[in-house]
């Protein structure tokens, strides 16, 4: 059956399109179909992957314009289905219509069926694009940055949760809250990680992303991490989270 997985969080630079890309090609690599869609309106994941301008994107498809397309990009197994920078109009335009939470999940029917995996990069919000995201997933993936306010914006995105199955998506679930960008100098991911787990104990993963300049410098030469640095902190942890995801 096809898993959908979405990368969310309210809050900027905590990681999300990084992991989205990584989790992404760490499954097209153990050989899984996997479509990738970029629902942020900056587009870092679509640019990441060196998909300048491609012809359809998601806004023009949640339009009705055409159907949504994947385009080959990154390792074999993989396709993305390009961003716009125009889908910050998207609330603003499809805000009144009746079915606007379902929009993308009937756009990604035709696609899902040929994949096993659709892996969705959300923005740093919580609208009407994330709550499309939610809307057509299993379950959401929260990276956190440790960081003084990380957790704030972690109760926000568990309240959005409960508040989309209660209403859409009466299966979605918390597939797992993960820490990015961990620097061992730093003591304040020991105090985080010691709240989230005595919080929400059945939700935060055991695996640590760490920083990792490789992460930073794949998306500018237009790859994924197992194809730039395969060796790196980045590829290991990302490999190592995949796995413990697809253990759960
Ligand atoms: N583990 C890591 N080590 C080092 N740099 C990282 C790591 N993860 C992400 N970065 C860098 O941090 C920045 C923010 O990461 P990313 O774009 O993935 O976050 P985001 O949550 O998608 O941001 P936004 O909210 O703007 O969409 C980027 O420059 C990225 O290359
Ligand atoms: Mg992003």
């Amino acid at each position: 059956m096809n898993r959908t997985v979405v990368v969310s969080n309210q809050k900027g630079g905590v990681g999300k399109t990084t992991s989205a890309v990584s989790i992404a090609a760490a499954l097209a690599r153990s050989n899984k179909r996997v479509v990738l869609v970029d629902l942020d309106p900056q587009c870092n994941l679509t640019k990441g992957l060196g998909l300048g301008e491609a012809a359809h994107n998601v806004y023009g498809a949640l339009l009705g314009e055409y159907r949504l397309k994947a385009y080959a990009a990154g390792p074999p197994n993989l396709a993305v289905v390009a961003g716009s920078p125009a889908l910050s109009a998207f609330e603003h335009t499809k805000g009144n219509e009746l079915n606007r939470e379902f929009l993308l999940r009937e756009l990604l029917v035709p696609l899902s069926e040929r994949c096993d995996f659709v892996v969705i990069d959300c923005p740093p919000a919580l609208g009407l694009i994330t709550l499309n995201a939610y809307v057509c997933a299993h379950e959401v993936l929260i990276p956190l940055e440790a960081q003084q306010y990380a957790l704030d914006g972690l109760e926000k995105v568990l309240e959005f949760v409960t508040r989309v199955q209660q209403r859409f998506n009466p299966t979605l679930k918390v597939g797992g809250i993960f820490f990015t960008k961990h620097d061992k100098r730093k003591v304040l991911r020991r105090q985080m990680a010691e709240l989230v787990h005595s919080q929400h104990p059945e939700l935060l993963l055991n695996t640590i992303i760490r920083e990792s300049i490789a992460l930073g410098e794949a998306p500018s030469l237009g790859l994924d991490i197992f194809s730039y640095a395969p060796e790196s902190a980045g590829a290991t942890d990302y490999q190592a989270l995949v796995t413990e995801i697809l253990s759960r």
